[in-house]
């Protein structure tokens, strides 16, 4: 029997938004192969440059709609979205500076990163967001 993928949990039932978070997280499955294939050290700076700027992207799409349509809990969301980036770029930093940066490591907080914020922050406007019709 299939198990049931995390998509089935985090589906926000919003596929604009839904779209970008399964990218983001094929983009952890692509590191995750890279580490399986003792690869890691190699693929992470590039991962990691495409993932800051797929969030950023990812990002800018749902603070226009909270600005478009007003959502009340925005600036406490946006700070997330800010410290994200900061500690992304913070591994950015290491990883080019040629420091180690464990790329098990990494996926761990990028998982879990995800995972709590699709489930508690953007969890908090899906409702809102379809009420007004967004798609
Ligand atoms: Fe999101
Ligand atoms: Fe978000």
């Amino acid at each position: 029997m299939k198990s049931k993928s995390w998509l089935d949990w985090l589906d926000l039932k919003i596929p604009s938004i839904d779209k970008e978070h399964r990218n983001l997280f094929n983009l952890m499955g692509q590191l995750s192969e890279e580490i399986n294939l003792n690869e890691g050290k190699k693929a992470l700076g590039p991962i990691l440059k495409t993932m800051r700027e797929y969030s950023q992207y990812h990002f800018a799409h749902e603070e226009k709609l909270f600005n478009t349509h007003k959502y009340p809990d925005q600036q406490s969301h946006i700070s997330a979205h800010q410290n994200y980036i900061a500690k992304v770029k913070e591994f950015e930093l290491q990883y080019d500076s040629g420091e180690f940066v464990d790329p098990t490591l990494v996926l761990l907080f990028l998982k879990n990163w995800w995972t709590n914020h699709i489930r508690k922050e953007d969890t908090s406007y899906s409702s809102f967001m379809i009420d007004r019709g967004v798609k």
